[in-house]
């Protein structure tokens, strides 16, 4: 009896736990079906139908028979998969480098990957593509919208205090410029450099020339012999001095001997003008009419007297 009874009870206690066990494989079952539903399946390279491995986890073994799981491993640390997949391996997770101004806002887990941010100063409006943070325009006239994580800052144009100020620089660099060029003129004007050099003096006398007035007298025969009768008839009427009638005189008194109707003429005109200046006048005139070069010889002949009287 104590046997039968051990038997029966045996009995029950196993029917109990293979019922148990039935429902709990069955649920087991059900739920993997329904687990792979969710993540759909794959075709194995043996031509079954299996369950994708779930997020966070990536594919080690194909299934073995249609329709049921293959076996799969969580990504590792430093890895991720956050889709449902048939991978072998899972992706490293994205690091947020200090080098391109970035932060790690959330870690990575195996079912998702890192996320960065910007750090504070730093923007970047490439979005999801965003690799790296550009730092925030500092804004020379003012903020207008500050700078967050996804955009820059937008500045204030110049403000009105300081448009005067940026105005009156220039200006007044070339105010003095325009000083400068003012004074260099002025500077060469006064000493009479470059262009303001004055044209060979018709009418100012030359230093040399300003020192001598005197008489003329003695270097009449000589100035006569270096003019030449058609010069000195040229200086006379040019100067209007002697009327016609005069310089007809002179012309008939020394018919044959044009020196002597040139020295004539020159001391007729001499004593005309007088000896006040009659130097310089002889010498403008002498210019006036193109005889520069003759000019010269006479102040050379007078200059050169002057200084043989001196020493
Ligand atoms: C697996 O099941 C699919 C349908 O779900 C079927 O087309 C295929 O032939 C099956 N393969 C095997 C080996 O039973
Ligand atoms: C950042 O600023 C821009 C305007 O400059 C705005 O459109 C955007 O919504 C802001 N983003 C955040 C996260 O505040």
């Amino acid at each position: 009896m104590e046997g039968k009874r051990a038997l029966a009870l045996l009995c029950v206690l196993w029917s109990v736990f293979c019922v148990t066990e039935c429902v709990r494989r069955d649920g087991t079952r059900r739920r993997r079906r329904e687990t792979c539903a969710d993540d759909g399946l794959y075709s194995s390279s043996s031509g079954l139908q299996c369950c994708r491995c779930p997020i966070g986890h990536h594919l080690v073994r194909d299934c073995t028979s249609n329709g049921t799981a293959p076996e799969c491993d969580a990504c590792e640390r430093g890895s991720y998969l956050d889709h449902a997949n048939a991978l072998s391996k899972c992706e490293p997770c994205k690091t947020c480098g200090v080098n391109d101004n970035m932060i790690e806002e959330k870690r990575c887990t195996p079912a998702s990957n890192a996320m960065c941010r910007c750090m504070d100063g730093y923007y970047c409006d490439k979005g999801a593509e965003c690799k790296v943070c550009y730092p925030c325009s500092t804004c020379e006239f003012g903020i207008k919208v500050p700078c967050n994580l996804t955009s820059d800052a937008q500045c204030h144009e110049q403000g009105p205090n300081t448009t005067t100020a940026s105005i009156k620089i220039p200006i007044l660099i070339i105010a003095f410029i325009i000083i400068i060029i003012i004074a260099a003129v002025v500077y060469l004007w006064k000493k009479k450099l470059f262009c303001f050099k004055p044209p060979e003096p018709l009418k100012t006398p030359e230093p040399l020339d300003l020192l001598i007035d005197k008489d003329l007298g003695e270097f009449l025969p000589k100035i006569s012999e270096i003019l030449g009768v058609r010069v000195i008839l040229q200086v006379v009427r040019q100067q209007r001095l002697l009327s016609e009638g005069v310089i007809d005189n002179i012309t008939v008194e020394n018919p044959h001997d044009a020196s002597e109707r040139a020295y004539h003429l020159l001391k007729a005109w001499y004593e005309k003008h007088g000896k006040t200046g009659a130097y310089r006048t002889l010498r403008e005139n002498l210019i006036a009419i193109g005889k520069r070069s003759k000019a010269d010889e006479v102040r050379e002949l007078i200059g050169e007297r002057e200084n043989n009287n001196v020493t």
